[in-house]
């Protein structure tokens, strides 16, 4: 039986990989401590997910802070994972303000101490990041926009941004420089030591697992103000923000795709691509639809940094992994994340 080590095991991405490896038969070693309740209080718990994992054949559970170099270490050296998923991190763009010695220590030191680990006791395992475009700063804003009725899109007409975007001289958040610094520290293990390490850098990722949070997980918590009457703030740009969504199951098919013929500190850009992409006016209308109406404040004021219109360019992506598609178009995600909050108001109303 293969071992796949998956970090972050509890969140989106590190559940939706751990469940899938599952399934195809490996052993699965989930590290998680539930930072993400500390990060975002009791509703960003992914303690729930643990426990629902902890029933699949092949899972096992290791309650590890990855900050601790030695633990790392020892983990990687006891259990020789052939395939390797670093899913876990401090995610929130706006939260590292508060937090930048924890947000550094997480997404860069803790990536550091997962690289240097398997380099020295499994360094021929594929290694999947998952990095985040906000590597990119602001730099996507600087791209001239029209503006439509219900967006913003690229004035030039293309289809999205590209790996080749600069990542220099422009505005982060310090989320963004640690998450950058653990992305150079991911194609240096692959270019400089020869690793095979795929830098994934996604943009909207999601799911009905997301432990979903004003601070982080978007879509996810914009259909669960709708649902349960909770009230949604829109923080500027008139509500025609853009991001393109990726359900994390889509994800974890490609890190399987990536397994199977990896490259060394290859980088790419991640997302559901123009197919999924949606605006924050857009996203209120197709809950709409489906009848839940959502009750939202505008703010004028932008969050500090905050793309404008954010579609992930997929050409490299399907170019590399030309048996990857996506395979959960948006109107399937919105009804999987209503269900899941239809039923968790069903059980708060019972
Ligand atoms: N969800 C998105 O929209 C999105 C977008 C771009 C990039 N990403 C990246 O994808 C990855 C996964 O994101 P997600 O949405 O699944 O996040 P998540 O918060 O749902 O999951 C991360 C998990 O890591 C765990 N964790 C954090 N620090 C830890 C530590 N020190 N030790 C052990 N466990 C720890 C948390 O408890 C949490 O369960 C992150 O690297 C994130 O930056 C996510």
């Amino acid at each position: 039986m293969k071992t796949a080590l998956v970090t972050g095991s509890g969140g989106l991405i590190g559940s939706a990989c751990a469940e899938l490896l599952c399934r195809e038969g490996w052993r699965v070693v989930g590290v998680d401590n539930d930072l993400r309740a500390w990060l975002f209080g009791p509703g960003g718990s992914t303690a729930a997910v643990v426990r629902a994992l902890c029933e699949h054949r092949g899972y096992e559970h290791c309650n590890l802070d990855l900050r601790d170099r030695a633990g790392v270490a020892a983990l990687v050296r006891r259990t020789r994972p052939q395939f390797i998923i670093h899913a876990a991190a401090q995610p929130s763009h706006d939260k590292a303000a508060e937090i930048p010695f924890a947000d550094f220590d997480v997404n860069a030191g803790a990536t550091l101490n997962l690289l240097a680990a398997a380099r020295e006791s499994a360094p021929e395992a594929p290694f999947c990041f998952t990095s985040s475009n906000k590597v990119y700063g602001d730099r996507p804003n600087q791209i001239a926009l029209r503006e439509l009725d219900t967006r913003w899109d690229y004035a030039d007409g293309r289809d999205g941004i590209a790996e080749d975007c600069s990542v220099d001289q422009c505005l982060h958040s310090l989320f963004g420089a640690s998450k950058l610094a653990a992305d150079a520290l991911c194609q240096e293990y692959g270019r400089y030591f020869g690793m095979p390490i795929g830098i994934f850098r996604g943009g909207c990722l999601t799911g009905p697992q997301h432990a979903g949070v004003a601070l982080h997980g978007y879509l996810n918590y914009i259909v669960r103000c709708a649902v349960l009457g909770e009230p949604y703030r829109i923080h500027g740009h008139r509500g025609k923000q853009v991001r393109d969504q990726i359900h994390a199951d889509d994800a974890a098919e490609l890190f399987l795709q990536f397994f199977a013929s990896p490259r060394m500190g290859e980088v790419y850009n991640l997302g559901g691509g123009r197919a999924n992409s949606i605006s924050v006016l857009e996203t209120i209308a197709a809950l709409e639809q489906r009848g839940h109406t959502l009750r939202y404040q505008y703010s004028d004021q932008p969050r500090r940094g905050d793309h404008i219109c954010y579609i992930s360019d997929l050409t490299k992506l399907r170019a590399h992994f030309p048996r990857w598609q996506i395979q959960r178009p948006l109107p399937a995600i919105f009804d999987k994340i209503i269900a899941r909050y239809v039923g968790a108001a069903a059980c708060r109303a019972a």
